[in-house]
């Protein structure tokens, strides 16, 4: 099997980045992480790559004029990395439809909430705020407009009565790094196709059972 080259773009601390690189070290996992590039050049996730002997590139977007000459620099990178897919993991910039449209249906993102539902910042604050009682998190294929685009995978998770910001992150965080690996999986192994703007996930021989049982978790009711 040949392992899809990816690229993985971070902003910070990189836990996301480091459940995809874990993942990758199985021998049967589809994709391997090829380069780790950040827009924030103190970002802890770099040093975490560099250990982990992955190729990194900070690229400080505040030394660029404009941000197509920042997205310039970035899609280069990537290019010379023979990069074939994209993973934006905790990636704060927001990309011009130029860059997007370069990486169409092979640039990844994840959100912590149920899309389409708690799009941008402070997402677990306003979950807690509305009242809502079942949150999550959604990998998606990246479109212009921000945290949008076909749906790829979404994990469950409850709110409790006693949840604040920071205790709600963690949890969805947890959903994250096991929801990450399985979805750049699905579409590393060439299992999702994009029809009408919608994610449809099918093997060689049709739909695949097994892979769509994996896509949901679906929030216990009792504690385990
Ligand atoms: C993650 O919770 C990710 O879902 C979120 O930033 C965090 C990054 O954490 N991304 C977004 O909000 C994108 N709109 P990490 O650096 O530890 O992976």
């Amino acid at each position: 099997m040949k392992k899809k080259r990816v690229g993985i773009l971070i902003s910070g601390r990189g836990s996301n980045m480091s459940s995809l690189i874990e993942a990758s070290k199985a021998s049967d996992y589809p994709a391997e992480i090829v380069v780790v590039i950040s827009n924030r050049p103190d970002a802890e996730g770099l040093r975490i790559a560099a250990r982990h002997g992955i190729k990194n590139i900070a690229l400080d977007h505040r030394a660029y004029k404009s941000r197509e000459d920042f997205e310039k620099d970035l899609h280069q990178a990537l290019i010379d990395t023979d990069v074939e897919l994209v993973c934006n993991a905790g990636f704060m910039r927001l990309l011009t439809a130029g860059f997007v449209e370069k990486w169409h249906n092979r640039q990844l993102n994840i959100h912590p909430s149920l899309l389409p539902s708690f799009k941008g910042l402070h997402t677990h604050q306003r979950v807690l705020d509305e009242g809502v009682k079942i949150t999550g998190c959604t990998v998606h294929l990246v479109r212009t407009d921000m945290d949008s685009g076909p749906i790829i995978a979404q994990a469950a998770v409850h709110v409790e009565p006693d949840d604040n910001a920071d205790s709600l992150a963690l949890r969805v965080l947890q959903a994250e790094h096991k929801l990450y690996p399985l979805a750049l999986a699905l579409v590393a192994s060439g299992k999702v196709v994009v029809k009408n703007e919608k994610a449809v996930i099918c093997s060689q021989n049709g739909p695949s059972r097994s892979d769509e049982q994996h896509i949901l978790y679906a929030p216990s009711l009792s504690p385990e």
